[in-house]
């Protein structure tokens, strides 16, 4: 049996997202039904959960969520461990395999998660990097299938930073839904050609589409949903004056809405700095669903990990192949 990551948005199948996305719906109606970490005997019960950069609601969503199914996080804050600084992600993943159930991380360059999961039995998850934050995109599907009560054929629009993890999560994780994902950004803060071309390649597949463009106003048209996220992500502190001039064509104000369809609904991954990326009236709003959006972060991170564990052999889920 092979152990099973998930490192980037596409790295789950559009029929496996589809099934995480159902798994999360059952677990959010029943959260203590699925309890892949309870087992005694052979199965592990500590997930350990790794920062590099702060966190507020990825720390709070796996630390319960790891309760919830009968097993104990083991949270380690940025500085706190080996890792990085005196001991390389090789020796640190052979080394937490052997204890833990699964390792949740987050941090900066993807190749560390990448190197992770090569030297990991167990399934490294992302938690956050500089290219993709896909356990966010689980989070804001599942948001989008409960208010709409579908993703195929939506039309979803980001603006802002599209060179950003969320803009590259967006477009793959949207594409692999089967969603038209239109990503607006100034000229030199768009997704990067290879993740456009691979993006494509999944569109092709199930349907979506994808459109990068600058113009705000060609994202927006119509869209089922608007999405946006800080303009200046962790890390890029020192480009803030920079940044604030760059993308203030983007900003999703009442008249950003007003373009898109009368019932789109409004997504931000949080933490949200109104009057820059996003209007407060758009965010306090009633089109506004970002805290459905951060609650379920919860359930869909449940359900990833369940998942991944019950295609690890690490566990067996009722009602999944
Ligand atoms: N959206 C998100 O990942 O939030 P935190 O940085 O607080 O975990
Ligand atoms: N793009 C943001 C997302 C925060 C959840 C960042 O990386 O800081």
């Amino acid at each position: 049996m092979t152990t099973r990551h998930f490192l980037k948005d596409t790295d789950l199948s559009p029929a496996e997202q589809a099934e995480v996305l159902d798994l999360a719906l059952r677990m959010k109606a029943a959260p203590y039904s699925v309890q892949p970490l309870a087992a005694e005997g052979a199965g592990r019960k500590t997930v350990a959960v790794i920062f590099d950069k702060t966190s507020t609601r990825t720390r709070v969503s796996f630390s319960t969520g790891v309760s919830d199914m009968g097993g104990t996080p083991l949270i380690i804050n940025p500085g706190e461990s080996q890792i990085g600084h005196k001991e390389s992600v090789e020796d640190t993943a052979k080394v937490l395999e052997r204890m833990v159930a699964a390792i949740v991380w987050r941090t900066g360059a993807h190749q560390g998660l990448v190197d992770m999961a090569a030297n990991s039995r167990v399934p490294v998850v992302n938690a956050l990097c500089d290219d993709y934050h896909p356990c966010q995109l689980l989070a804001d599907l599942l948001t989008v299938k409960e208010h709409k009560g579908k993703l195929a054929g939506l039309s979803m629009a980001y603006l802002g930073d599209a060179a950003n993890n969320m803009a590259n999560s967006y477009l793959l994780a949207g594409v692999t839904a089967g969603m038209h994902v239109r990503i607006a950004g100034p000229e030199g803060y768009l997704p990067a050609p290879e993740i456009v071309a691979e993006a494509e390649d999944v569109a092709a597949a199930t349907g979506g589409s994808v459109l990068v463009t600058v113009d705000p106003a060609a994202a927006l048209e119509g869209a089922d949903v608007v999405a946006t996220d800080t303009w200046v992500s962790m890390g890029q502190e020192a480009e803030k004056a920079e940044r604030m001039q760059l993308f203030r064509d983007y900003s999703v104000d009442a008249a950003a809405m007003a373009k898109a369809a009368p019932d789109a609904v409004f997504l931000h991954c949080l933490p949200a700095y109104r009057g820059y990326e996003v209007a407060a009236e758009v965010i306090d709003g009633p089109q506004s669903v970002v805290w459905d959006e951060a609650e379920n972060r919860l359930h869909a991170q449940k359900a990833l990990l369940a998942w991944v564990l019950h295609q690890s052999g690490q566990a067996v889920v009722e009602g999944l192949a």
